[in-house]
């Protein structure tokens, strides 16, 4: 047993899917979440500056004792993982990308994987690699879909809002004409245009949500180490570097359900 929290953090509050599945998985765990809500979105930005943004994400939630660390964020676990890796020492790190990877190549019947991301995440290229570890033949059709965060933070996400079927369309035909059978949503924001993208993509398509195979991943190694908590219900603490107003709104969007659980502003410029 292992009673210490698990750390969550993303560029925002997407990142909340993430902690939507490992609470169903497993809900006797205390969470730590951190939303880089002033600084949001990553996806947009160098390299660079990813990785001190990260850097300093991870230090932060390091000073909660915690046991692992979730990078709940695409576009950090693309492209600065290493630097997270490096902040949390000892205490495992798990980006979305390796559990995703198999569960994509695991879900694959023609070979055919679609690929969507903030643009940061398909230039680092690091997808293709870690699919074919599992799928060696598979074929990779990636897009950028930079539209995508928008218009999820404005609420476009519901089918028959006629701006985001249009944006849908314009950045999945090519993965559709490609006759991907399986489409990554590796971003965070994603999970919430699950009906949109299935509908536009059909039915035969699987789409795969980073956070949620990464959550079951998570569960998974610390069921093995045995690292899980008391298995009382968890605790969560929510902290976010903008205001905490309006944070409860916001957050039940990705969160599927209310808030429990304190809030704080935190400052991260000592990190
Ligand atoms: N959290 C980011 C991701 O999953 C999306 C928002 C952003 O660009 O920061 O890639």
């Amino acid at each position: 047993m292992d009673l210490r929290p698990i750390g969550v953090f993303d560029s925002g509050l997407g990142g909340l899917t993430a902690v939507r599945r490992l609470s169903e998985v497993l809900p006797g765990e205390d969470i730590v979440y951190l939303g880089d809500t002033s600084r949001v979105p990553y996806g947009s930005r160098s390299r660079e500056t990813i990785k001190r943004y990260a850097g300093q994400d991870a230090a932060f939630l390091m000073s909660f004792d915690i046991k692992a660390l979730v990078v709940a964020c695409g576009t950090v676990s693309t492209t600065a993982l290493d630097v997270v890796e490096k902040a949390c020492g000892n205490v495992p790190v798990f980006g979305v990308v390796e559990a995703t990877a198999k569960k994509a190549a695991s879900s694959t019947k023609n070979g055919r994987i679609g690929l969507i991301a903030t643009p940061a995440s398909i230039r680092s290229g690091a997808y293709a690699p870690a699919i074919r570890r599992y799928a060696p033949k598979a074929e990779i059709f990636d897009r950028a879909c930079p539209l995508f965060v928008p218009l999820v933070e404005n609420g476009r996400t519901e089918p028959g809002d006629v701006v985001i079927e249009t944006v849908v369309r314009e950045y999945l035909e090519p993965l559709k004409n490609a006759g991907v059978d399986t489409l990554v949503l590796g971003c965070t924001h994603y999970p919430l245009l699950s009906r949109v993208i299935g509908a536009y993509m059909g039915k035969g398509v699987s789409l795969i949500d980073s956070g949620a195979a990464t959550a079951e991943a998570v569960a998974a190694a610390l069921r093995a180490a045995d690292a899980l908590g008391s298995g009382e219900p968890g605790e969560r603490r929510y902290f976010v570097t903008d205001s905490a107003e309006g944070f409860e709104k916001v957050a039940s969007l990705f969160l599927g359900s209310g808030i429990r659980g304190e809030v704080d502003q935190v400052s991260l410029e000592k990190y």
